[in-house]
C-alpha cells in the first residue's frame, strides 16, 4: 500500500519515526511529507533515511515531477501524526501553504489525523470547531490520549502509542473484520499472576497484559464470545469481552477451569508464576533490627541493619502447570482448541523457534505463540513480532514486527483454523 505520512511541528514527531518503521517493515511503500516546523523536530535526513525516498515540505523543491499533486494522488492512505493545533486548522480552512497541506487537497484516499498538542489548544472551541469540520468531511480522527504532556503538566493531548496509531491507521483501509469466530466461546487469560507473601508483598512479573488484550478484542470483533481472565492488568476492558478478574495463579486456574466445558478454545496468554511463597504471613513481614543492637549513641534508637545482611528467606512451592493441566483434561477429545504462548531467548542450545517446538510437545497444546523477550522486548511494548508453531504442521509462520492488534488477528487465525479442524463429534 502507498502511504504518506504527513509529519506536522510537535513534540511528539519522534514516534512518528516508530510508526514510519511500523509501515515500511510491514510492507508499505511510505513518502514522508513533513511540514516545515516537524523539521525543527526530526530532520529530514531521518525521514528519508527510514523511509527510503526523499521528504520533501515544500511544493517548489522539485516543481518538474508536480509533487503537490502526485504525491496526494498516488497514496492509498495519508496520515498525518502528529497533526497539530495548526495543521487541523490549515486542513479544515483548505490552505495549500505547503506540501502536507496540498496533498491532503489533492488527495481522494481516506485520511487519518492524529492531534497531539497541549490540553487547552485540544479542548480551544477553535480546534473543536476544526475537528468535527473535518470529521464531517469524512476525515477519521484519532482521538488524543491522556497522560503525560511535554513538561510537568499531563491532560488530554498526548499522540497515542505507534502501534495504536498503526492498529487505527490499518483499520480505516482494511475491509471490516469478517465475523468468522461467530458462534465460538474463547477464553482469554492475560497479564501476569501475582503471589502474595504478607498483605503488602507479591513476587509478580512484567506482563503488561496487552498481547492477552489485544487477542480478546480481536476475537471479540470477529463474533466470538470472549471471556478475559485478567491478572493484575492495568488497561481499559475491551468493552464485547467478559472480564474475570484474578490475582494468584491459583485464581487464574480456577477461573479457566470453571470455563473448560463451554470454551471452544482457549489461549492462555498469561505470564503464570511457575512458584507461589510455600507460606502466605498474616501479617507483614517485618524488618528486624540486629538482636544485639543497642541504641546507637546520637540517635538513641538502635542502629537500622546494614544494607547487604542477610534477610528473611523465601521458601517456594511449585504452582499448577494450567496449561498442562488443561491438555490432559481434554485427553482425547478435541474441544477446546488449546493455545500456549512462550517467551523465549535464544542460547546455546537453540533458537526461540527451536525452545518452542520444544515446548510445544512438552506442552501438548495445539499451538504455541512464541516470541522473544528481553528487557526492551515484548513486555510493554506496543509492537511485537511472534512465531507460531502448531502441532499439526512442521511449518512456523512469523508475524512481526507488527501491532498487538496485528499480531491478535494472526493468533485468531489460528484459532479459526483449529476450531474448523476440530469440529466436535455430533
Ligand atoms: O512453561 P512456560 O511457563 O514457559 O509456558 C508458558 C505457557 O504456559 C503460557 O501459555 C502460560 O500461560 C502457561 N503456563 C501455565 N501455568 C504455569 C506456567 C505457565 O499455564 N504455571
Amino acid at each position: 500500500m502507498r502511504v504518506v505520512l504527513g509529519v506536522s511541528g510537535g513534540i511528539a514527531a519522534y514516534k512518528a519515526c516508530s510508526l514510519l518503521r511500523l509501515f515500511t517493515e510491514n510492507g508499505h511503500d511510505v513518502t514522508v511529507v513533513p511540514t516545515r516546523a516537524a523539521l525543527e523536530f526530526v530532520g529530514a535526513a531521518t525521514w528519508s533515511a527510514l523511509s527510503g525516498k526523499p521528504a520533501r515540505t515544500d511544493v517548489f523543491e522539485d516543481p518538474a515531477q508536480v509533487p503537490h499533486v502526485r504525491i496526494g494522488q498516488q497514496a492509498d492512505l495519508v496520515v498525518v501524526a502528529p497533526a497539530t493545533a495548526d495543521l487541523l486548522a490549515r486542513a479544515a480552512a483548505g490552505l495549500a501553504d505547503d506540501l502536507l497541506t496540498n496533498t491532503l487537497l489533492t488527495t481522494r484516499a481516506p485520511v487519518v489525523l492524529a492531534p497531539a498538542m497541549h490540553t487547552e489548544m485540544w479542548e480551544h472551541p477553535a480546534t473543536q470547531a476544526n475537528v468535527a469540520t473535518l470529521r464531517s468531511r469524512g476525515v477519521h480522527i484519532v482521538d488524543p490520549a491522556s497522560g503525560r504532556l511535554t513538561g510537568a503538566d499531563s491532560g488530554a493531548g498526548r499522540l497515542p502509542e505507534p502501534g495504536e496509531l498503526y492498529a487505527a491507521a490499518l483499520a480505516v483501509v482494511e475491509p471490516a473484520t469478517k465475523p468468522d469466530l461467530t458462534g465460538l466461546h474463547v477464553v482469554v487469560t492475560a497479564g501476569g499472576t501475582r503471589e502474595p507473601l504478607d498483605p503488602v508483598r507479591f513476587l509478580g512479573n512484567r506482563s503488561s497484559g496487552k498481547q492477552g488484550y489485544a487477542i480478546a478484542a480481536a476475537a471479540a470483533a470477529r463474533g466470538a464470545r470472549v471471556t478475559l481472565v485478567s491478572a493484575n492488568v492495568a488497561l481499559p476492558a475491551p468493552t464485547e469481552a467478559l472480564v474475570v478478574p484474578v490475582t494468584t495463579a491459583l485464581d487464574l486456574r480456577d477461573a479457566v477451569d470453571a470455563r473448560f466445558g463451554d470454551a471452544d478454545a482457549i489461549v492462555m496468554a498469561a505470564a503464570v508464576a511457575d512458584f507461589r511463597p510455600a507460606t502466605y504471613a498474616a501479617a507483614k513481614i517485618k524488618k528486624t533490627h540486629p538482636p544485639d543492637a543497642g541504641p546507637d549513641a546520637s540517635t538513641g534508637v538502635p542502629a537500622p541493619q546494614e544494607e547487604g545482611m542477610p534477610g528473611p528467606t523465601v521458601e517456594l512451592v511449585r504452582n499448577p502447570d494450567i496449561l498442562a493441566g488443561l491438555v490432559r483434561r481434554r485427553g482425547a477429545g478435541v474441544r477446546p482448541v488449546i493455545v500456549g504462548f512462550a517467551a523465549e531467548t535464544g542460547d546455546a542450545d537453540g533458537t526461540v523457534v527451536d525452545h518452542a517446538r520444544a515446548k510445544l510437545t512438552r506442552k501438548g497444546c495445539d499451538a504455541i505463540i512464541a516470541n522473544e523477550v528481553g528487557v526492551d522486548k515484548t513486555f510493554g511494548q506496543d509492537v511485537n513480532t511472534i512465531h507460531i508453531l502448531r502441532r499439526d504442521s512442521a511449518e512456523v509462520r512469523t508475524v512481526g514486527p507488527a501491532a498487538k492488534a496485528v499480531v491478535a488477528d494472526a493468533v485468531c487465525d489460528v484459532i479459526r483454523d483449529l476450531a474448523d479442524h476440530s469440529v466436535p463429534p455430533q
